[in-house]
Order: C-alpha cells, then sequence, then structure tokens
C-alpha cells in the first residue's frame, strides 16, 4: 500500500506545553548526537495529540531532533502505526484481517465497518466520528477475531458486538476492554482446566485489560495534563523544571571488573550455568544474599550419623535441587519439617533458579509426614518408580 502525506494539510503543528515538556525529556534520553533515537517516540506522541501525523507535525519533530525532514518522513511512512490522514474525531478502528481472524469472523466486522462508519478504509464516516482500516496481525490471535480501537484491544468480537462497540463510544462511553464474550484472557472458551487454584474468580479483568480501564485513556487525546508524566531517569514529578541531563553511563574500563564475580554480569551468568556448584571467583556461592527476605534456618555442615535422609521423596525435589539443598545445609526430613514461614520465604529465594519450590510444593507438610515415618502419596509412587517429578 502506498503511504503519502495526506494532500490536505494543517498550516503548522505545536505540541501542548505538556507533550512539549514530555518531548523534551524523552530527548534527555540519549547522548548528543544521537537524539534522533527519539524520533519514534515523538512521532507518536504528536499522533496521540493530534490523532494522525500531518506534515508540518512530522517536520517538527525533525527539527527538534535535529534531522533531515527525509529522514523522518521515512519513518513516518514506513510504520503502519502512524497514521498519515485524518482520523475519526472518536476512534479510528483497526480491524485485524490476519489468518486467526480471518477465519474467525473478521470479513464481518469489515462489514460493519463499511456499513457503519465508510465503504473505504481511510474514510471518515458521514458525521466525521469513526475511520477504520484492516491491519495485519497484532499478536492477539487467540481471541480471534478482534479490533484494536485507540490504544486498547477488543477481542473475541463478533458482528453484532463490534456494532455495539461503535455504538456505545459515538453516545461518549468508553467501552470495557479486552475479550468481549466473558473470557478472562486467553484460556479455553470453555474455561480453564489447569492451575485453577490460581483463578481468583474476584478478579474480573486481566491485568492487561484491568489496567486499560483505569487508565481509561483508550480513544483520547492526549495533551499530557491528563496523566503524570513519568519523565526518563525514575524522575516522576513530570516536566523538565530543575533537570540535568543524566550521567553518562560509564563504561567498563579495561581489567576493571563490572561487579563483584570480577567480570560483567552476563559472563558470571554464563559461568554460573557452566559451573552451578562454584561462582566465578572459584569459591561456593554466596547465596545468603543481605536483602533476602525472611530468616535463614539453623543448617549442617554436614549429615548426621547415618547419612542424609533421601530428599526426592519430596515432590518437587529433583536430583539438582537435592544437591542445592545440600549445599545450603539441608540434609534431613525432619530439618524440612520445621521451617517456619519466615524460614520458608528464606529458603524460597535462595533457591536459584528454582525460587518459590518450598511454597509451591508444600515441602514443609510433605517433610512433616516423611519424618513421621509415614509415606506421602508422591513418596509411595517415588519408590516404586512410577513417579513423574
Ligand atoms: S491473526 Fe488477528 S491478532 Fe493475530
Amino acid at each position: 500500500m502506498l503511504r503519502r502525506l495526506h494532500p490536505e494539510q494543517p498550516e503548522s503543528f505545536a505540541f501542548t506545553p505538556e507533550n512539549l515538556a514530555w518531548a523534551e525529556a524523552q530527548i534527555t534520553k540519549y547522548p548528543a548526537g544521537r537524539q534522533a533515537s527519539a524520533i519514534i517516540p515523538l512521532l507518536w506522541r504528536a499522533q496521540e495529540q493530534e490523532g494522525w501525523l500531518s506534515r508540518p507535525a512530522i517536520e517538527t519533530v525533525a527539527e527538534m531532533l535535529d534531522m533531515a525532514y527525509i529522514r523522518a518522513l521515512e519513518v513516518a511512512t514506513f510504520y503502519f502505526m502512524f497514521q498519515l490522514q485524518p482520523v475519526g474525531s472518536v476512534a479510528h478502528i483497526q480491524i485485524c484481517g490476519t489468518t486467526s481472524c480471518m477465519i474467525c469472523g473478521a470479513e464481518d466486522l469489515v462489514a460493519v465497518c463499511q456499513d457503519k462508519i465508510a465503504k473505504k478504509p481511510h474514510e471518515l464516516s458521514a458525521d466525521g466520528k469513526f475511520s477504520w482500516e484492516e491491519v495485519e496481525c497484532l499478536g492477539a490471535c487467540a481471541n480471534a477475531p478482534m479490533a484494536q480501537i485507540g490504544k486498547d484491544y477488543y477481542e473475541d468480537l463478533t458482528a453484532e458486538k463490534l456494532a455495539g462497540l461503535l455504538d456505545a463510544l459515538g453516545r461518549g462511553e468508553v467501552p470495557a476492554v479486552g475479550p468481549q464474550n466473558g473470557r478472562f484472557a486467553s484460556e479455553p472458551a470453555s474455561g480453564i482446566t489447569s492451575l485453577t487454584e490460581y483463578r481468583n474468580a474476584e478478579i474480573k479483568m486481566n491485568a492487561s485489560a484491568q489496567l486499560a480501564h483505569d487508565i481509561g485513556d483508550t480513544v483520547k487525546r492526549i495533551d499530557g495534563t491528563e496523566v503524570p508524566l513519568v519523565a526518563p531517569w525514575g524522575d516522576q514529578t513530570g516536566g523538565t523544571a530543575g533537570r540535568t541531563a543524566p550521567p553518562p553511563h560509564p563504561k567498563p574500563a579495561a581489567n576493571v571488573p563490572a561487579d563483584k564475580t570480577g567480570v560483567d554480569k552476563r559472563e558470571a551468568q554464563a559461568l554460573e550455568k557452566a559451573h552451578p556448584e562454584t561462582d566465578v571467583s572459584g569459591n561456593a556461592p554466596n547465596t545468603e544474599d543481605e536483602a533476602t527476605p525472611g530468616t535463614k534456618p539453623q543448617t549442617l555442615d554436614a549429615p548426621r550419623d547415618g547419612g542424609a535422609d533421601d530428599l526426592q521423596q519430596i515432590k518437587g525435589v529433583g536430583p539438582k535441587l537435592e544437591e542445592l539443598l545440600h549445599r545450603l545445609g539441608f540434609f534431613h526430613f525432619d530439618q524440612i519439617a520445621s521451617w517456619t514461614a519466615d524460614e520458608v520465604a528464606w529458603v524460597d529465594e535462595n533457591l536459584e533458579g528454582f525460587k518459590g519450590r518450598v511454597s509451591r510444593d508444600e515441602w514443609v507438610a510433605q517433610a512433616k509426614i516423611l519424618a513421621s515415618g509415614e509415606e506421602t502419596e508422591f513418596s509411595t509412587r517415588a519408590k516404586k518408580g512410577d513417579a513423574d517429578d
């Protein structure tokens, strides 16, 4: 599709003072001479403010970033997320027409747009409130067919549901975002069949939909006054007053370790994977972080006489975890059985690569049974050799 500037252009463009402050703060993220890296966020902000990108808007952004106009035009015309023509004053509807959505009814959704908005994509409706287009996969295929309306996704649509959404938007309402068929997220339409214990029926919206609902700016133009500006570098106060440019990123000097392991962090992680029993300085890993939550339980330097218990009788403990537990100083069921909640928190945090397993698999309850000489359902199966983990 040819993406060209619209034949009718406004005389000028200017960011609102708040959006200008936001844009200037974005530019400070990049080192001197690299301001062009801020092109996409600035163009996007201009579009959020006006609904579409006019030539004056693109040129204003180019000037702010010290770029040739043609470079900014190249970006604006390349990415489909940038609208190069006026869009509906209320909403621009983007219908996904890619495979999953197409076989689940995207064509019906397009028909609704043609019927209620305009025959052709990118044309304004008679009242100027809406426009629409068909777009490529928006990554919500499990909830096909779907549409992006303004900033949010409306999923599991039908022709009737989309028509209802357009009517609601036309009345000035902001319909609930997310799945429109009662689904929580992208679980099976007939309901979840696993991890049911993690589903809290009191939570009605998935996290993405909830956040979108709370922000409530789905189809709003952004002039910078409606949301607190989150400036770069963690300054939550908004605006640029008093803001100084961030310090340049320190570059590692030759032969100077980037952290206490003596090498850079990526190398440390790679070495840790290759040699889990030692850290890169050749020492046993220091698993006791000062910031670790909870309380460290009592440990043993070695198993008591008679040897260690077979900790793999605890469901969730495999050979690696057993080895890790030994390194931490835990060899016996009764040690684990005596952990308090605070101690469980400490161990959970210190099971590198397996964080949270103690609570998840209820080791303490299992260990209490095993320490008393009884068997658990899992240990019985494990002894017969048919346990699956
Ligand atoms: S095919 Fe429509 S979201 Fe992927």
